[in-house]
């Protein structure tokens, strides 16, 4: 496994991660490559299908990622993903999916550092966590 380079999805904020992203781009924060960004309005919007979807289409994490609690501009978004989050967690190991695999954090849109750290050391999780093999995707 020492060649393994792990593939994560990120739901990120259009308002806040999404920035932060951009942010780290233009301040030349360099964060690895093996995320795939996928802007959307709202964490809130993050359907829980969506994230079983990118662990059975190859994903070996998923990142949800958005503003700080009270700073969601639909007043509640980022609290109904903290609640579905929370329940992925209880529901993965079920699967043989180990929790860590599930990440949700909260970047603002100046906290373009933070997002690069962020990815530097879920990177490093999944390295020590191995692939998402075949037979685990099977069972979702
Ligand atoms: S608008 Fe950013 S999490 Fe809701």
């Amino acid at each position: 496994m020492e060649n393994f380079e792990p593939g994560i999805i990120a739901f990120v904020c259009n308002w806040c991660t999404y920035t932060a992203a951009d942010l780290a781009g233009t301040s030349r924060k360099k964060y690895p490559a093996n995320v795939r960004l996928i802007r959307v309005m709202c964490t809130g919007m993050v359907d829980p299908k969506y994230i079983l979807k990118a662990f059975l289409e190859g994903a070996d994490a998923v990142l949800v990622s958005g503003c700080h609690p009270g700073d969601c501009h639909y007043i509640n978004g980022n609290y109904k993903a903290r609640r579905r989050i929370k329940l992925l967690h209880e529901i993965l190991p079920n699967f043989s999916i180990e929790k860590e695999r599930l990440r949700l954090t909260w970047i603002g849109a100046s906290d373009g550092i933070m997002f690069a750290d962020t990815i530097d050391t879920m990177v490093d999780q999944v390295k020590k966590l191995g692939p998402l093999t075949q037979d685990k995707r099977m069972v979702i």
